[in-house]
């Protein structure tokens, strides 16, 4: 196996592995170091089925259980689906994960990872795009770093004000999915050390203690100077890429760009992560 840098800032790739056969000790570490280091990890030219994507991801740790089951795959409930052709109730096209976003933050344990797995894509486009939170807060002027040291913003599963609409729950998944959860607005890796930018467009209703119209213009900063173009790596999909991204310090978000009379399908799985600080 060998692994490769994409970007000099985000981004590995691996080659000469097959996930199928057993993974030796060495390589789960290294595997495991080139996730933590490069934020995201591609796994290339994998074939895997429902049952061999979880034991692949299963290098990488537990699994999280997903708060809305509606796009489980029946024979494999722990893995769901990403795919451009459902629809919302009012028949408009759904694009999973369309707007920058990190994955279940109105968890009080949010998903440390979450891995995609390509099964079918279009012939061009349907990128996947990740700003690179942890260097975002690097760059930030010290008085913003200053400013938001201590802030807390609280999470629920859609907030109010938000263009971008998430498919909604069904009655019991409501009954397992937190209210509100308060989390940091910069938290630390508990594995490199590294503080982000821990925001959320789509799941943060309001930072505690700040009035909306102080609080929603200084989200909005945060994210325009987070997906700067110098912070962003754009994922082109390989047939049979197996990505894994790092929820703790980036941002990530689907293009809906492509020819919708195409199919863009993946499998995806989350694992579990502890309680951001
Ligand atoms: C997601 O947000 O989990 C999906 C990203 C993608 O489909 O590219």
């Amino acid at each position: 196996m060998h692994i490769r840098l994409l970007t000099d800032r985000t981004g590995a790739e691996a080659v000469g592995i097959d996930l199928t056969k057993p993974v030796s000790a060495d390589d789960k570490a290294a595997l495991n170091r080139a996730f933590v280091e490069h934020s995201v990890l591609v796994v290339r030219d994998q074939r895997l089925t429902p049952p061999e994507v979880l034991t692949a991801v299963e290098l990488f740790g537990p699994i999280f259980h997903q708060h809305n089951t509606k796009f489980a795959l029946p024979e494999c409930p722990q893995i769901h689906y990403i795919s451009n052709q459902d629809t919302f109730p009012d028949g408009t096209r759904y694009i999973p994960g369309e707007g920058w976003h990190t994955d279940h933050s109105n968890d009080t344990r949010p998903p440390k990872a979450t891995v995609l797995h390509a099964v079918t894509l279009p012939d061009v486009g349907g990128d996947t795009q990740f700003a690179n939170m942890a260097s975002a807060y690097t760059a930030l002027p010290g008085a913003m770093q200053d400013r938001i040291a201590g802030l807390t913003a609280i999470h629920v599963y859609q907030n109010s004000h938000s263009t971008r609409k998430l498919m909604g729950l069904s009655d019991s998944n409501k009954e397992r999915v937190p209210n509100a959860v308060l989390h940091p607005i910069v938290r630390t890796h508990p594995e490199t050390g590294r503080k982000s930018i821990y925001i959320n467009p789509i799941r943060i209703e309001g930072i505690v203690g700040m009035d909306h119209k102080e609080a929603l213009p200084l989200l909005d900063d945060l994210l325009a100077h987070a997906t700067r173009d110098e912070f962003v790596y754009r994922h082109q999909w390989r047939s049979g890429d197996l990505t894994i991204w790092d929820n703790r310090c980036l941002l990530h978000k689907a293009n809906g760009d492509y020819d919708m009379t195409q199919t863009r399908y993946l499998y995806r799985v989350m694992l579990q992560g502890d309680v951001p600080r």
